[in-house]
């Protein structure tokens, strides 16, 4: 057993997951890699602990692990309060505690707090009786987007074309006891991904990715939970400077004044208009697959950021990352609406450099099975986007699973944003 070096926990069993363990695992800092629960992807990096699955269970693993940092991956243990409870037990924890996860678990208070900070986003009214949320449509127009104000795993916005799509959102949400919806005016616009380390005083931004959220090219169909990432993307330094000056700034000092302690990773989901950057969300976590495009560039330099946003140092930032990433999900037939499970996986060899990252998979017996509905994503780094895509769409030939399906358009039309 290596003490010498961090033991570190990664909480959450997806592709983000997988990515944060091989980031990691090149840390020259590291001692142990522990996952909870972990997948058969990670497993390869990291002890897995598939029983733990609670709040409480992973402080208990922690504590008999001798675990130095626990990092968190998806946004559910930090809506439940894992941070708050690792605290109060003097546990190092990277994650916002219960309180400030609200930005993501209710988009009502989190355009509550866009308003009042003073941030550029869509116009909206929330509701909880639906014949109220009925009779505001026609001030928003068509089409409309509708959401879920509760954490709904990626599939909770609905852009509603007319009338008739926008009462079946309504009421699939408000049918369960407590829904709240965010009904917003729909912009037309480019969408790019906003990472920063948070660690309670200051922000460390990350290289800025896009994500491609409709299942189909040409950004048809349903929404999905991300089907591939580019990153960096090129943009302007007057946007840049827009996105510093009108969203990150004042969503620090809107934290601060609100007293909400914050030290973790946010995701700022931005739409540029022509109007300029409109926030559309906050995230309290790393996208995914954001993650998987962009971890990778980061070398072995994760471990120690984390550490320091932790602790409450981290370094000024940007950080400067060579060349360019892309992460392509392949998907079960099926996904988003009602995914196929069960397909036996097959990998033939990949070029060398690509990464495989195991986003839902399981083992039966030795064979490595569809077990969600983003299934894995290949990762590809080059000295420029397109022999980075190359190398992502080649790799996406050897490997097969009955119903397969991904994006054949990611990155092919980013240029860069004004
Ligand atoms: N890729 C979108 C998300 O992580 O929410």
């Amino acid at each position: 057993m290596a003490r010498d070096g961090m033991n570190v926990l990664i909480i959450g069993s997806g592709g983000r997951e997988h990515a944060l363990a091989d980031a990691l695992s090149r840390s020259p800092e590291l001692g142990r890699l522990l996952a909870a629960p972990g997948n058969p992807g990670i497993a390869q990096l990291a002890t897995c602990f598939p029983g733990a699955d609670t709040p409480g269970r992973w402080l208990e693993l922690a504590r008999d692990q001798a675990v130095d940092l626990t990092v968190v991956g998806p946004e559910a243990p930090l809506a439940l309060g894992v941070v708050d409870l690792f605290r109060e037990a003097g546990l190092a924890i990277l994650g916002p505690d219960r309180s400030a996860s609200r930005l993501e678990s209710s988009k009502r208070f989190a355009k509550g707090c866009m308003e009042r900070w003073g941030i550029p986003t869509a116009r909206y009214a929330a509701f909880s009786e639906f014949g109220e949320a009925l009779r505001a449509l026609p001030d928003f127009g068509f089409p409309v987007v509708i959401k879920d104000s509760a954490l709904a795993g990626g599939k909770g916005v609905t852009i509603a074309a007319d009338p008739s799509q926008a009462s079946s959102a309504l009421e699939r949400i408000l049918s369960r006891a407590g829904a709240e919806v965010v009904v917003e005016e729909f912009l037309q616009g480019t969408e790019l991904s906003l990472l920063a380390l948070m660690d309670g005083q200051s922000a460390f931004t990350f290289p800025i990715c896009q994500d491609h959220k409709a299942q189909r090219e040409g950004d048809q169909g349903p929404m999905t939970g991300g089907m591939g990432v580019i990153c960096p993307l090129p943009v302007s330094q007057e946007l840049r400077g827009r996105l510093d000056r009108e969203i990150l700034e004042p969503t620090l000092q809107g934290l601060h004044g609100g007293g909400l302690a914050y030290r973790g990773v946010l995701y700022c989901g931005v739409l540029v208009t022509e109007q300029g950057p409109k926030l559309l969300e906050y995230n309290v976590r790393f996208g995914d697959p954001e993650a998987e495009a962009l971890l990778p560039l980061l070398g072995g330099g994760l471990l120690s950021l984390l550490r320091a946003a932790a602790s409450g140092r981290l370094p000024a930032g940007p950080l400067d990352v060579q060349g360019a990433s892309a992460a392509l999900i392949l998907a079960a037939g099926g996904y988003p609406q009602a995914a196929q499970l069960g397909a036996k996986i097959e990998i033939g060899d990949l070029a060398s450099g690509v990464r495989l990252f195991h986003c839902a998979t399981a083992r039966r017996g030795e064979q490595l099975v569809v077990a969600g509905g983003r299934v894995l994503a290949l990762q590809a780094s080059a000295a420029d986007l397109p022999s980075a895509l190359a190398s992502v769409y080649a790799a996406a030939e050897r490997v097969r699973f009955d119903g397969m399906q991904f994006r054949r358009d990611i990155g092919l039309h980013a240029a860069a944003l004004r």
